[in-house]
């Protein structure tokens, strides 16, 4: 498919892009030496091996090899195809493409869609001048207004007001020489289901029209002017019509991709009018959905213009969820995401009009890494001040940190999630390590059992740290520990700090950390430092509800283990021991009737 024309479209498009400022969108650049130094996009590295030269219009990496021109590095970076890449920067440049050859039916489709545009075009300018330009658009003017949207805004967006008659755009229309069929097409008018004809589908509506990327009209949003009632939902879009395909269009974008591209950076919102009321308040690189999921469509379209993503949802339980929902799609697709929890007012709209651009901008800057961001979600969502509530909340945030997939920062959140919690750091680091180890792990089965191993021992590690902090406080809590519980249960270092405390209550003398030091071996004094730098100064009713429970999660494991040891005796005696085996049921049911009451407190 090469030819003259295209060859002479690669060098248009080559001779007016600046290698510089393509690379800098992805890159940070300094120059040193005539020439340009960033840390190399395509492997990981501290530092910077990667070189542009303007002069040259070139790139190469001395760490890994990559290198080539501006489209090599574009269909690299956007892992694309080259001749995509020229494309891509052509259209970034406004250059038009060349014209392919087509066939006859691909000519006429073209037509067709052309028409439609213009069809939506004339619709936008009639909804508009019916807002703007007579009497009976004055109900539409008066709402806009309440709501705070300026003649300004009005203009920018070309909003506009459907009138409340059943036909006036279809009348206007076919007037003009528009079949019905056309105007069904893109979705204006509705067939009536009753009798003949049609009749128009946005009546005593504002219009909100919907363009694609280039500013073509390809539908629109209507919004009721009152409030919403089962029968009249407060929108009311255009259908899905060969033009208009939600999975693909972002409200706002042909006239924020500007702004997206130099912010590096766009924000989503929800609605129609979140997006107009940042971008009229100045906060320009912002689109919205219309009103379904996020898809990676959407994030392929903002990929043309930025790297970065900020989801700015409501902050309602419904938005949240779509955030969520939203996160997994964009790092797929490799992009930076971040999120905005507005914190008064329901919605980006709401937020703006009350607080203005500065309090916006603040919450951009303050915008929490996806990570932060499902972490405080789980922490809000969970009930975590009992150990119990602490190991679920653990279990829930860990795969979230390993698919992170960054031993550094993942430390590091162990240590923020630590002390959110309460933790042992090293203890969160290490069920961390071991989540991380079974992420990739190959045999599933072995990986459950051990996962299931790896449950009990935390719980019961966790549980013991409660109980030898409280016996650390109050030695006689020992005696009635060790009637409750078998020593067993402990692991041995703890076990030793249990028989150094015993030691201690009987010797009556208050346990401390010098005697401890000298007493414990040195990797018991060292779990004994860790649990309790960890916990309270002072006992109060909270660490006694605590260690209360802790007492029963460890009562529960025992009774468990028993009651399962049982039960594989049982199975034994059953053919020719009968007594034996009813003698064994009955202890286990009554264990299990044990385990039952206990699991009723938990
Ligand atoms: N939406 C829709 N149909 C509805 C309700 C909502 O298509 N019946 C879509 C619209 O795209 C809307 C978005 O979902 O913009 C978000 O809904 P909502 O937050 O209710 O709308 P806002 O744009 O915030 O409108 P308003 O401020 O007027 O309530
Ligand atoms: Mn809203």
């Amino acid at each position: 498919m090469r030819s003259a024309e295209l060859d002479e479209f690669v060098e248009r498009v080559n001779e007016r892009t600046d290698i510089y400022s393509v690379v800098s969108r992805y890159v940070q650049l300094n120059q040193r030496g005539g020439r340009y130094w960033g840390c190399c996009p395509f492997h990981n590295e501290k530092t910077a091996s990667f070189s542009v030269s303007t002069d040259k219009g070139l790139f190469y990496c001395f760490g890994c090899g990559a290198g080539g021109n501006v489209f090599k590095f574009l269909s690299l970076i956007e892992n694309i195809t080259y001749f995509e890449a020229v494309k891509l920067q052509a259209q970034r440049l406004g250059i038009e493409l060349p014209k392919k050859k087509s066939s006859p039916e691909q000519e006429r489709r073209r037509r067709e869609e052309r028409t439609l545009v213009k069809l939506n075009e004339e619709a936008q300018e009639f909804y508009h001048e019916s807002l703007i330009n007579t009497a009976r658009g004055s109900v539409g003017r008066k709402y806009l207004e309440g709501r705070g949207i300026t003649k300004e805004t009005i203009e920018t967006f070309r909003i506009g007001l459907a009138p409340e008659e059943w036909d006036s755009l279809l009348k206007k229309f076919t007037r003009q020489g528009y079949t019905p069929q056309q105007l069904e097409t893109v979705g204006l008018i509705v067939k009536r289901k009753n009798s003949v004809g049609y009749y128009d589908r946005f009546r005593e509506r504002v219009m909100i029209p919907i363009c694609d990327v280039f500013g073509h009209v390809v539908g629109f949003g209507g919004r009721i002017l009152t409030a919403e009632t089962e029968a009249t939902p407060k929108y009311l879009n255009t259908p899905e019509t060969v033009l208009f395909n939600k999975r693909n269009l972002l409200f706002g974008l042909d006239k924020s991709n500007r702004a997206i591209s130099s912010a590096g950076v766009a924000i989503v919102v929800e609605g129609y009018m979140d997006a107009i009321s940042l971008f009229s308040a100045g906060i320009k690189n912002v689109v919205a959905t219309l009103g379904t999921a996020f898809t990676p469509e959407h994030v392929k379209l903002i990929l043309r213009y930025a790297r970065k993503i900020i989801f700015c949802y409501d902050s309602d339980e419904a938005g949240q969820r779509a955030t969520i929902r939203a996160l997994p799609i964009v790092q797929q697709a490799g992009a930076d995401v971040f999120i905005i929890k507005i914190p008064d007012g329901k919605d980006p709209d709401e937020f703006i009009r009350k607080h203005g651009k500065e309090a916006f901008e603040e919450l951009i800057k303050n915008a929490s890494t996806w990570i932060d961001y499902r972490i405080r979600h789980i922490l809000a969502n969970t009930e975590h001040s009992t150990a119990q509530g602490k190991i679920r909340a653990l279990r829930e945030i860990l795969p979230i940190i390993v698919s992170a997939d960054n031993r550094v920062t993942g430390d590091e959140y162990c240590k923020k999630i630590a002390a959110e919690l309460v933790l042992d750091e090293r203890l969160v680091i290490d069920e961390y390590r071991k989540a991380l180890k079974q992420a990739t792990k190959s045999e599933p089965i072995a990986a459950k059992r051990t996962k299931a191993n790896d449950d009990e021992d935390l719980r019961i590690r966790m549980a013991s740290e409660e109980i030898l902090r409280m016996a650390w406080h109050e030695t006689d809590t020992l005696d009635y520990v060790l009637t409750v519980l078998p020593k067993e249960i402990f692991n041995s270092c703890h076990k030793e700090i249990i028989s150094w405390l015993e030691t201690c209550a009987a010797q009556e003398r208050r346990p401390d950390k010098i005697s401890a030091a000298e007493e414990l071996s040195e990797e018991a004094n060292a779990e004994l430092s860790r649990i309790l730098l960890n916990g309270a100064d002072e006992l109060g009713k909270r660490e006694i509800a605590i260690f209360e429970e802790s007492i029963d999660i460890l009562r529960q494991i025992v009774l468990m283990k028993e009651y399962y040891k049982l039960s594989a005796q049982a199975e034994k005696y059953i053919p020719n021991d009968e007594t034996t085996y009813n003698k064994t049921v009955k202890e286990f049911l009554k264990i299990k009737e044990k385990v039952d009451n206990l699991k009723g407190n938990l």
